[in-house]
């Protein structure tokens, strides 16, 4: 389990099905996140057992999002496509509930899961891509290092509109560099 100042990362269990449920299907969410079709309980069970699997075959490592105080399953964040020859991967963050949203939260995980890719996985480039809609979450990504590296146009059709993917990195020696201010 991997922490920082306001969460836990930990493996997902079965028993988080309940409160992931409660929230998975729900626009303001899966809006952000790529295709928005309903999923069941049993396709959200079988996403759970896949993570399993990729982490061990270390082609992917999802973690659940706990609050360190109180102990309440927050959200995922993710690193997946791990390349282990080019020491690449790509994230994905999302705080469930709108309610947990802008507390501090989705900036905490990343950065913990930026520690885990460059200090545990030796990666060397991080990176993600974000709808040009979601100024939030590019403000998170910002905060936390990511730099802005292009847009591709009209990748997704989300709510009757196009919408723009902004692709984002980081390189190890650009972490290092901010994580040695952030532990003075
Ligand atoms: C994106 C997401 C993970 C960020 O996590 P979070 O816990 O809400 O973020 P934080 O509370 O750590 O930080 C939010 C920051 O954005 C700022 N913010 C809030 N709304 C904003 C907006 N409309 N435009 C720009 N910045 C905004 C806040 O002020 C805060 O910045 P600050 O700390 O400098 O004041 C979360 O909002 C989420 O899960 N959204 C839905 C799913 C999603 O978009 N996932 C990312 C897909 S790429």
């Amino acid at each position: 389990m991997f922490e920082g100042k306001m969460v836990r990362l930990r493996s997902f269990e079965l028993e988080d099905l309940d409160s992931i449920m409660q929230q998975w299907n729900k626009i303001n969410l899966r809006r952000e996140l790529g295709p928005i079709v309903p999923h069941s309980r049993k396709e959200r069970e079988d996403w759970i057992r896949k993570t399993w699997v990729d982490r061990r075959n270390g082609k992917a490592y999802a973690f659940a999002i706990d609050d360190l105080k109180t102990g309440e399953f927050l959200g995922h964040c993710i690193l997946n496509n791990v390349r282990s020859i080019n020491r690449t991967a790509s994230i994905s963050v999302a705080i469930y509930d709108e309610n947990n949203r802008s507390k501090g939260y989705g900036t905490d995980a990343v950065r913990v899961l930026l520690k885990f890719g460059f200090d545990y996985l030796n990666l060397h480039r991080i990176g993600l891509n974000v709808f040009d809609t979601n100024p939030r979450a590019i403000h998170v990504y910002e905060k936390v290092g990511f730099k802005k590296v292009g847009i591709m146009r009209h990748t997704d059709f989300v709510g009757g509109v196009y919408v723009n993917d902004v692709a984002m990195d980081i390189l190890e020696d650009e972490w290092r560099e901010l994580y040695k201010k952030e532990k003075k």
